[in-house]
């Protein structure tokens, strides 16, 4: 019999689509095929100067709102440069997360198997079990909030992380990315017409998930399994900051033409998309993205990737409402909690979502 995780490397997204909590026509294979997939040669991600935004006056911000906004709308990703924060963090990031899945044992790493905590799975996660439902050729490690020592008085570092202190080194990250929420959330807002800050409390504090993934390199037998590196998805979240990568394979679709988008952006950019939360509040104006890690170039297979995307949440007990600027709601009001563990239900077992 073919378990539900070898069967992944046939599926089509579609045969999931009773978890989906907003519209998705978009149909895929949940894995790459090189003979099958076409690709989009011609869309070029837009890249938005954020600087504009956080350094400029109104005019400055109208103007990134727009840019912004539009190429949210048309695919939902773009590629922000002038953030400000300096390109050697994530040098350092990638040695450090070399470290963790490297040199830190499997079995200390197992002590730290991943478990759902309000919404979120949070934890590590071995190779190939990223999801129930794809082998995925990565393992990697989710730490929300909660696993930084920031506000909670009873905070253990070693409740969440292996030794080594990497805590405060990856605190660092994640406050340069946390000082980006509200700015992004206040641009998107602008564009859609909105109180650019409708967001400001909820984003304030909020709960994110930052995940370090480690792609190993890639050995002959794991290409000819048909697994690839990740699996094609759209994200659980309002929007992800991802650092750009040093080792290609992010593909984005084009839902227009249902052909896939190569995107290598330059080093020290950040990549910005829109998840199912924001379709579900924007009724469906900002779409969730699907994308994909695909394997590298050739000469680079014998290269980790490694990434660190922060996915940003509103708290378990927030409803998300369809803003007032966008029209009659093709969605009612859900909370936040029940909204997130319907949809990754998918991805841990029918069990994991709130009835
Ligand atoms: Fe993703």
């Amino acid at each position: 019999m073919t378990t539900k995780k070898e069967h992944g490397i046939e599926a089509n997204n579609q045969e999931f689509n009773r978890y989906e909590q907003v519209q998705k026509d978009q149909s895929y294979k949940l894995v790459e095929n090189e003979s099958e997939d076409q690709f989009d040669e011609e869309f070029e991600i837009e890249t938005c100067d954020i600087g504009l935004f956080l350094h400029g006056d109104e005019n400055d911000k109208r103007e990134f709102s727009q840019q912004l906004g539009e190429a949210m709308e048309e695919i939902g990703f773009v590629i922000l440069e002038g953030h400000g924060i300096d390109d050697s963090i994530y040098k350092e990031g990638e040695k450090k997360v070399k470290e963790i899945f490297e040199e830190v044992s499997l079995e200390e790493r197992m002590k730290y198997v991943a478990r759902r905590h309000g919404s979120v799975n949070q934890g590590y996660f071995p190779i190939k079990e990223t999801t129930i439902i794809h082998p995925d050729l990565v393992e990697g490690w989710v730490f929300c909030r909660r696993a930084f020592n920031l506000e909670n008085h009873d905070y253990k570092a070693s409740d969440f992380w292996p030794e080594g202190n990497f805590e405060p080194f990856f605190r660092k990250m994640v406050l340069q990315h946390e000082a980006l929420f509200t700015p992004i959330m206040q641009s998107i807002l602008t564009y859609l017409g909105c109180d650019p800050h409708l967001y400001d409390q909820k984003l304030t504090k909020t709960n994110f998930g930052f995940r370090l993934n480690y792609y190993p390199p890639l050995k002959k037998e794991d290409v000819a399994s048909g697994a690839g590196r990740m699996l094609g998805h759209e994200d659980v979240d309002l929007f992800t900051i991802l650092p750009a990568q040093s080792v290609d394979g992010l593909q984005v679709l084009n839902r227009a033409n249902g052909k896939w988008i190569r995107l290598n952006p330059p080093k020290g950019s950040i990549i910005l998309n829109t998840g199912d939360y924001m379709q579900r509040i924007t009724n469906n104006r900002l779409p969730s993205t699907t994308h994909r890690v695909s394997k590298p170039r050739k000469e680079l297979f014998g290269e980790p990737r490694i990434t660190f995307p922060t996915a940003v949440y509103v708290w378990e007990d927030e409803f998300l409402d369809v803003l007032p600027c966008c029209g009659k709601p093709k969605y009612e009001s859900i909370r936040a909690e029940t909204f997130h563990t319907r949809i990754t239900s998918k991805y841990y077992g029918d069990e994991y979502a709130d009835k």
